[in-house]
């Protein structure tokens, strides 16, 4: 095991930021997907952020050259996660699919390797539930552009040890961005916030109050927030937004997160926002 070794296990939007965020910050890091289509697409991406960076003034030449050397692509998990001291896991929202996917990764890991659930919402203790050492499983919540977004939520689960929390903690801090520790509550302090405005700005869509493009506007104008509720879901992606509200709606109750019919609606037709090129708006190429 290499302690400046990090595994991302799945390689859409996040695991792709996570990957390009450690390899900048001197990591060694091994990514894999369980599709192999998606990979591909991954590493693309990875290098294309990079190259972004360095148009940007981000990123020298010289880093940019190391930091791309630094960034593997793996078929099989196993190969993935050997030989890592931190696996990130970044998965669909979907507790089975993580539940089950701990359990391997657990087998192929390093005793000393921490298992970081990049879970938006759901329970660490629940995905740590098939692990043999559910002691060093702790949520790891980073946010959307990981290489801009300044915060990492620490998720401290049932049975996550202080030198797990630690570890944690210090992986955050070596990638430049702040960590806070949160107990294992369904959308923790980040999600249970943030996914209310959108679930509610969509909502008021629905109803014809104003357009996407003016409800935006009040809250970056009106709040002084950089992005409005309506393009950030678009941007988080609403397969994952939708995700995120079923379970909230399931554990909270309530009305809150109650998902619109809009977002239902969009999700079945394949409009998951940016990624897919439409959603609540329309995303031409490239565009961001
Ligand atoms: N999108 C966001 O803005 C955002 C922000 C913070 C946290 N998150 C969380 O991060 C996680 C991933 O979200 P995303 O938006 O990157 O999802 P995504 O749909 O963009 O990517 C998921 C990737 O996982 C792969 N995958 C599926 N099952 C797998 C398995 N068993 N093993 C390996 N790979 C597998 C898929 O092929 C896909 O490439 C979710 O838990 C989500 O809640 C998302």
């Amino acid at each position: 095991m290499s302690a400046k070794t990090v595994a991302v296990v799945g390689s859409g939007t996040m695991g792709q930021g996570i990957a390009y965020a450690a390899a900048v910050a001197g990591y060694t890091v091994a990514v894999t997907d369980a599709s192999s289509a998606a990979l591909s697409r991954a590493m693309d991406a990875i290098r294309a952020a990079m190259r972004g960076g360095v148009e940007r003034g981000k990123l020298s030449q010289d880093s940019h050259d190391e930091a791309i050397a630094r960034v593997f692509a793996h078929a099989r998990l196993e190969d993935a996660v050997g030989e890592a001291s931190i696996v990130i896991e970044a998965v669909p929202e979907i507790l089975a699919v993580k539940r089950a996917l701990f359990g391997k990764i657990d087998m192929s890991a390093g005793d000393a390797t921490v298992l970081a659930s990049n879970t938006s919402s759901l329970s660490i203790s629940e995905i740590a539930s098939g692990v043999n050492r559910p002691e060093r499983v702790v949520g790891l919540h980073f946010f959307n552009p990981v290489h801009a977004m300044k915060l990492v939520e620490v998720v401290r689960g049932r049975e996550t040890s202080a030198a797990t929390i630690a570890r944690a903690k210090t992986f955050a801090a070596a990638l430049g961005k702040t960590s806070i520790v949160v107990e294992d509550t369904p959308g923790f302090a980040t999600s249970r916030l943030g996914v209310v405005l959108g679930l509610e700005a969509m909502r008021m869509l629905e109803e014809g109050v104003a357009s996407a493009e003016d409800i935006d506007t009040a809250m970056r104008l009106g709040y002084n927030h950089p992005v409005g509720p309506l393009r950030l879901s678009d941007i988080v992606g609403l397969d994952v937004r939708l995700a995120i509200a079923d379970h909230l709606h399931d554990t909270l109750g309530g009305d809150t997160y109650r998902a619109p019919d809009l977002l239902r609606r969009l999700v079945s037709e394949g409009k998951l926002g940016r990624k897919a090129g439409e959603g609540l708006y329309v995303w031409p190429e490239g565009d961001s």
